[in-house]
């Protein structure tokens, strides 16, 4: 269990005073230009050291991001791009950063953005975050104000500006390449990569997409050092982690905590346990409504990182941890996933605009069990010419709900088909 003097969101439930003297008073903006004068190989090698993973869902190593840009600015201008565009169903952590912590935020923008060697930086923020967007204004002018953004940021040397954008409220816009589009002024879709933004980014220049938790952990991880980082959680799934745990619990809520730690002791010593007791559980969507649901027999013993959960064939993702006791209509609950997909869509390639109201629909029938049993196969198998076949990872998402409810509720999609099979038959 991680203990307070760990935590790097010292302020998620927003109890202390979110502007800079607040800010300032926990820690943040503390001699950041001895952070900045280590020189950029320090603090990416020191990124790279702490094994810090992307924070947004896919977990790519963010030393590593950092590194992919040109050494050196040559004819193109370098950009940071924040991904603060926080839509992944159950979660909500993003949010609370900008609304309670905004500069640990914009003190990371800095920090990356000068080992990116970019003099300006954009936060895309989700259409929908109105009050996060103008906490995040606020603390970018009273940065300003303080000589810690803009020219000579913090007295480094480096000039760095800092703008705050927001969304129009698109699903899609969170996947990095269509919010590079959206921020060209142009439709939120996805392009194809290769290239990756570090190549052909922001208007075609070197840039680097990151999520906020990923941003404003850098600061801390600097100052205290990648070792003392890389000594939380386990190897390849260090550091803390904020999870968003909502659903059949007795306490929902947001809570910083090791990478790796068990599921159940999450829920119960941070949310008052499962609604009605660990008995009475389900399932839980362990990373955002993207990745596969487990099913009470593999929670009672899961551990929470990247690596345990693709063992079991799911993923960490955003650590949105959706709990679903025995109340829960499993089958209509993912067939609503569906729909959110087919709704989403961008529809720029065919076997995701198709393939997903296609998803959709069956799940429907699977709901009342207005179907056969037959289509079950039929239905995996269309996740499969999904899966992977898609310019964005959208479609993917749209496959593996329905593939995890496939895996470890089969029996229950059967039994509905039988029953209104038999209810026919009697009629
Ligand atoms: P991805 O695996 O394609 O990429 C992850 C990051 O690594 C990207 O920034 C990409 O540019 C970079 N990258 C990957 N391979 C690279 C290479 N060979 N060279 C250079 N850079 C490389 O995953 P993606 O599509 O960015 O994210 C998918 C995840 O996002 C899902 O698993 C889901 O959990 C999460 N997600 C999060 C949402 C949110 O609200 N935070 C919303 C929807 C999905
Ligand atoms: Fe658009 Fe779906 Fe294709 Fe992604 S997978 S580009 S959302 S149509």
């Amino acid at each position: 269990m991680l203990g307070d003097k760990d935590r790097i969101f010292t302020n998620l439930y927003g109890v202390h005073d979110w502007r800079l003297a607040g800010a300032r008073a926990r820690g943040a903006w503390d001699n950041t230009k001895a952070i900045l004068d280590k020189g950029v190989d320090w603090i990416i090698d020191e990124m790279k050291k702490s094994g810090l993973r992307g924070r947004g869902g896919a977990g790519f190593p963010t030393g590593m991001k950092w590194s992919f840009m040109p050494k050196e600015v040559k004819d193109r201008p370098h950009y940071l791009v924040v991904n603060a565009d926080e839509s992944e169903p159950g979660t909500c952590k993003d949010r609370d950063i900008m609304r309670h912590d905004p500069h640990l935020l914009i003190e990371g923008c800095l920090v990356a953005g000068f080992a990116m060697r970019a003099n300006a930086g954009y936060i895309y923020v989700r259409g929908e975050f109105y009050n996060e967007a103008q906490h995040l204004i606020a603390a970018v002018k009273e940065a300003y104000d303080a000589g810690l953004l803009g020219k000579n940021a913090c007295g480094s040397g480096w000039d760095f500006d800092l703008y705050v954008h927001r969304g129009a409220g698109a699903y899609i816009c969170g996947e990095e390449t269509a919010l590079l589009e959206s921020l060209e002024g142009k439709k939120g879709m996805p392009r194809l990569k290769p290239p990756f933004p570090a190549g052909a980014g922001l208007y075609g220049c070197p840039t680097t997409v990151n999520n906020v938790e990923s941003i404003a952990v850098a600061p801390t991880i600097l100052r205290r050092g990648a070792a003392w980082f890389a000594g939380i959680g386990r190897p390849n799934n260090t550091g803390t982690k904020l999870f968003c745990i909502s659903g059949h619990v007795n306490k929902p809520c947001n809570v910083e905590e090791e990478m790796g730690i068990p599921l159940r002791e999450l829920i119960d010593r941070h949310c008052g346990g499962v609604r009605g007791g660990w008995d009475n559980l389900l399932a839980v969507i362990p990373g955002g409504a993207s990745v596969p649901l487990l099913p009470k027999s593999i929670c009672d013993n899961q551990l929470m990182d990247f690596d345990s959960l693709r063992d079991q064939r799911s993923g960490l993702g955003t650590a949105a941890v959706i709990v679903m006791d025995k109340s829960t209509d499993v089958v209509k609950a993912i067939a609503r996933l569906s729909y959110f997909y087919k709704h989403e869509s961008c529809g720029q390639c065919t076997p995701c605009r198709e393939g997903t109201g296609w998803m959709w629909r069956v799940m429907e029938r699977m709901v009342t069990g207005n179907a056969r049993i037959e289509e079950i196969d039929a239905l995996e198998d269309v996740t499969k010419q999904v899966e992977g076949h898609t310019i964005c990872a959208l479609g993917d998402a749209a496959a593996w709900p329905i593939q995890g409810l496939i895996r470890h509720f089969r029996p229950e999609m059967e039994r509905r088909i039988r029953a209104r099979t038999e209810k026919l038959a009697a009629e």
